[in-house]
């Protein structure tokens, strides 16, 4: 299924926050006229063009849902999308997953070299904060730091750094099923849960009504990361802009490798149901995040 093809409302929504992702990375990034060049050349490859947007449509739609300006929420956004770019960046690297292709270009170390990848790995997380911390995101400081703290809380080591850990010793150890989904919620789950959570905390959306918003984020969060597994497994490397067949080779324990790709994908499948299930109380303005779940399982990319 093709990525504008897949839905029209989905398609539509995808289209428009990539041209606001790229246009604000492109704002936030001016090249600087002395030796900072080559760090800002080697984030502004990570960060602009190619990338899915999933995190930064997810919270916009969530903040949007509650009533929040499109864009606060952009920038916020943008925040997460920050944190993702660095998390491929230094998962490329030689000493992680050694990949020389990402978004279907060289991947930073190749196009610029390790101790650049480093750096715009680095400067990249700081920027997520930043743009966090600036009153642009929302006048009200508590606010704010409620953002801060879904972000750091999703990146740190009880969230994606925590699970690219697990996953880095996955090949070692005889991993069952419980812990490769442990390892799946902090690896990707997180930061997906963090864009939820922040499409909330924009909306003012009290602590109690977040549950079903919580449920929504594991259950795609999960069925995210089958799927990159699966595609992993059978995907067309053309289409997915990075090396496939990774995981096997690497010898890694994955749900297509505990489950077979056939079961794998019918938990992916079980799991976005489950998602647009907890959408039930809300009507027309939860369409996208519904068609969102749906992308997240039958995507090529
Ligand atoms: C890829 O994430 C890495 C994982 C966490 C599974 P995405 O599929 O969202 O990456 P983009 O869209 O290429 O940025
Ligand atoms: C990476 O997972 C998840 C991150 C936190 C970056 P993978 O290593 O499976 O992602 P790809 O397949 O390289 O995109
Ligand atoms: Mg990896
Ligand atoms: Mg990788
Ligand atoms: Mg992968």
């Amino acid at each position: 299924m093709g990525l504008v093809l897949a839905d029209d409302v989905l398609g539509r929504g995808l289209q428009r926050i990539q041209q606001e992702v790229d246009a604000a990375f492109d704002a936030f990034l001016p090249v600087p006229q002395d030796s900072r060049a080559r760090l800002v050349e080697a984030m502004r490859h990570a960060a602009i063009g190619g990338g899915k947007r999933v995190r930064p449509l997810l919270l916009v739609t969530v903040a949007e849902m509650y009533g929040a300006s499109r864009v606060a929420a952009v920038r916020a956004g943008c925040a997460v999308e920050a944190i993702h770019a660095y998390s491929l960046v230094h998962d490329d690297l030689p000493c992680m997953d050694d990949d020389d292709l990402r978004h279907g270009k060289p991947t930073v170390h190749k196009a610029f070299d390790e101790a650049t990848a480093v750096l715009a790995g680095d400067s990249l997380h700081a920027l997520a904060f930043e743009l966090l911390a600036d009153n642009q995101v929302s006048p009200d400081p508590f606010i704010r730091a409620e953002l801060v703290h879904a972000l750091a809380s999703a990146s740190g080591h009880n969230g994606m750094a925590g699970g690219q850990m697990m996953d880095m010793l996955a090949d070692s150890a005889a991993l069952d099923l419980h812990t490769v989904t442990r390892l799946q919620q902090l690896k990707t789950g997180a930061l997906l849960g963090a864009a939820v959570e922040m499409g909330a905390i924009l909306g003012r959306v009290q602590e109690e009504g977040r549950g079903h918003l919580r449920a929504y984020a594991r259950d795609i969060g999960l069925a995210f990361q089958i799927t990159d597994d699966l595609l992993d497994h059978e995907g067309d490397e053309a289409k997915a802009g990075k090396a496939l067949r990774k995981d096997a080779e690497q010898g890694k324990a994955t749900f297509v490798s505990l489950m077979g790709p056939a079961k794998a994908r019918e938990q992916a499948r079980a799991l976005s149901d489950q998602a647009v299930g907890h959408l039930a109380g809300h009507g027309q303005e939860a369409e996208l995040l519904r068609a969102l779940a749906k992308f997240v399982v039958e995507r090529d990319r």
